[in-house]
């Protein structure tokens, strides 16, 4: 049985199918049907819930898409959906009531969602209209009554009968591994490991925002799963020495503002990697294990020079990032191995990040390059050019690199480099981009990334645009 607030009120769920999603839960067992299925697979927020979490900080409030949250990834959290946010009197919430003035609902089928990611950054204070709207797809309304109705509500008072779940939440708080029919909910690394190492065959469920979509798109079996949200070691962020170490667990939310400061480029991408309701949801232990030849994190990591711990029972290895993709689909991890953490040392290149997608927020890449590049005086010392949608794995650049080694960053060396490309990948054709298009754009983020580093703005929105 799993326990967790929904509405304010307290609910216990016999949990007979771990694969049940919220979305599927709330609309056909509670007949809460506020809540909309679009797409069923993360991309569209008419299923936007927001999920309450207890942490040593206090109370943290995410937008999450219901249609790809298992019922048992709610355990001891407090779910709100769209019956809940008005008063009990019927008087709307601020943003429900903007939404009505500036006329941000016409079919009214997307507007649910839309309540409900309003309502999280109301909550939250968050006041980046667009960005907080980026995973809530709209196709009759437009945005601009939607974003005029998210800038009315922004300075709204939060109103007198907005719950705190503090209190409902500690009664809730339980320490310990937790376990049901066909799934596990350990709460340390030490019981994942020992888990894992009984059922290597099991699905390992950190953010499911793929393992989501094997269940409502593919169909797939997927159990036993061992849920992997209450395992507390993974989801620290520690200053260790020489750089940081990532648990598995930490969100791409998290490990954004971790960034921020440091490698503000990888903040910048993370921005747009999925949405809101998905970064909050994804963590970057899965984004690298899911082995993608697409997935964002990887380049930028490898660029970074990080480094994998990988947990077998008590054995532990550590490998560069780059060395885990063997080849498309084939990553080095033995059955019953996890990755624990991610180090990312500390390091003064500045590491740059182009994402190429056909859609900026929201959309998967068709390229991403990152480069970190270290200069002595005027002449490259050290280059590390790695690229995520060129291969069948994410992959440094070899030739590239050699190209731009002991010479000066110029006009010349770049040619060179970009000449080297072709020999470094083969890239593929597919539904994003062809292989001649891959090959061309990954060159042009070579000479993007002279012009920058030569001070020339390249970028129209985001950091460094002019
Ligand atoms: C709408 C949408 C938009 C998206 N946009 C982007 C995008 O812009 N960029 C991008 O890169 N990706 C994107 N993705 C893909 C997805 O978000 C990422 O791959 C994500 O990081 C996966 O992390 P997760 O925690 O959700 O993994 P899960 O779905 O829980 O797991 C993914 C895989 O990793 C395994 N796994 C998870 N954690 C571990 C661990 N610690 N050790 C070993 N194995 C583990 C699981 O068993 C599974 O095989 C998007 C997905 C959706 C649905
Ligand atoms: S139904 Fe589209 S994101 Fe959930
Ligand atoms: S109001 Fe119709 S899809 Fe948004």
């Amino acid at each position: 049985m799993i326990s967790f607030l929904l509405n304010g009120e307290r609910v216990d769920v016999e949990v007979a199918d771990p694969t049940v999603t919220l979305l599927d839960w709330l609309r056909e067992e509670r007949r809460l049907t506020g809540t909309k299925e679009g797409c069923n697979e993360g991309d569209c927020g008419a299923c936007t819930v927001t999920v309450t979490t207890l942490d040593k900080e206090g109370l943290v409030h995410q937008a999450l898409n219901a249609c790809i949250l298992f019922l048992p990834q709610l355990a001891g959290k407090a779910v709100r959906t769209v019956e809940g946010v008005a008063a009990p009197d019927g008087r709307l919430h601020p943003v429900q009531a903007a939404m009505v003035e500036h006329h941000g609902s016409q079919c009214g089928f997307c507007t649910p969602g839309f309540v409900m990611s309003l309502y999280t950054a109301h909550r939250t204070g968050r006041e980046d209209h667009d960005d907080v709207l980026a995973g809530n797809l709209c196709r009759c309304t437009g945005y601009a009554p939607i974003v005029r109705a998210a800038e009315a509500a922004a300075g709204e008072p939060v109103p007198d009968w907005e719950v705190d779940e503090t209190a409902g939440l500690w009664a809730l708080a339980e320490a310990g591994d937790m376990s049901g029919d066909g799934f596990f909910l350990p709460a340390s690394a030490e019981s994942l490991a020992a888990i894992y190492g009984m059922h290597p065959d099991a699905t390992l469920v950190a953010g499911a925002t793929d393992v989501g979509l094997w269940v409502t798109k593919q169909f797939r079996d997927v159990a036993p799963m061992v849920f992997l949200h209450r395992v507390t070691d993974l989801l620290r962020i520690e200053r260790v020495e020489g750089g940081l170490r990532i648990g598995a667990g930490v969100t791409l939310s998290r490990l954004r503002g971790a960034m921020a400061d440091r490698h503000p480029d990888f903040a910048e991408l993370i921005r747009r990697y999925g949405s809101v309701q998905v970064r909050n949801a994804a963590t970057i232990g899965g984004n690298i294990a899911n082995g993608s030849p697409i997935g964002d994190g990887s380049p930028a990591l490898i660029a970074l020079g990080a480094t994998l711990v990988l947990r077998h029972g008590e054995e532990r290895r550590e490998m560069p990032v780059e060395d885990f993709f063997l080849d498309y689909g084939k990553q080095d991890r033995a059955r019953g191995e996890f990755v624990e953490s991610i180090f990312v040392p500390d390091q003064e290149d500045t590491l740059a990040c182009y994402k190429l997608s056909k859609r900026f927020d929201q959309d998967i890449s068709a390229v991403c390059g990152c480069f970190a590049v270290r200069m002595e005086g005027n002449v490259v010392a050290e280059a590390r050019l790695a690229f995520g949608g060129m291969a069948g794995v994410p992959r440094r650049a070899a030739a590239a690199e050699a190209a731009l080694v002991g010479r000066a960053l110029d006009a010349a060396a770049v040619a060179d480099a970009q000449a080297a490309l072709a020999e470094d990948f083969t890239p593929l054709t597919d539904m994003r981009a062809s292989a001649a298009y891959r090959l061309r754009a990954a060159q042009n983020m070579l000479e993007r990334y002279r012009l920058e580093r030569a001070g020339t703005a390249t970028r129209l929105v985001g950091r460094g645009a002019a």
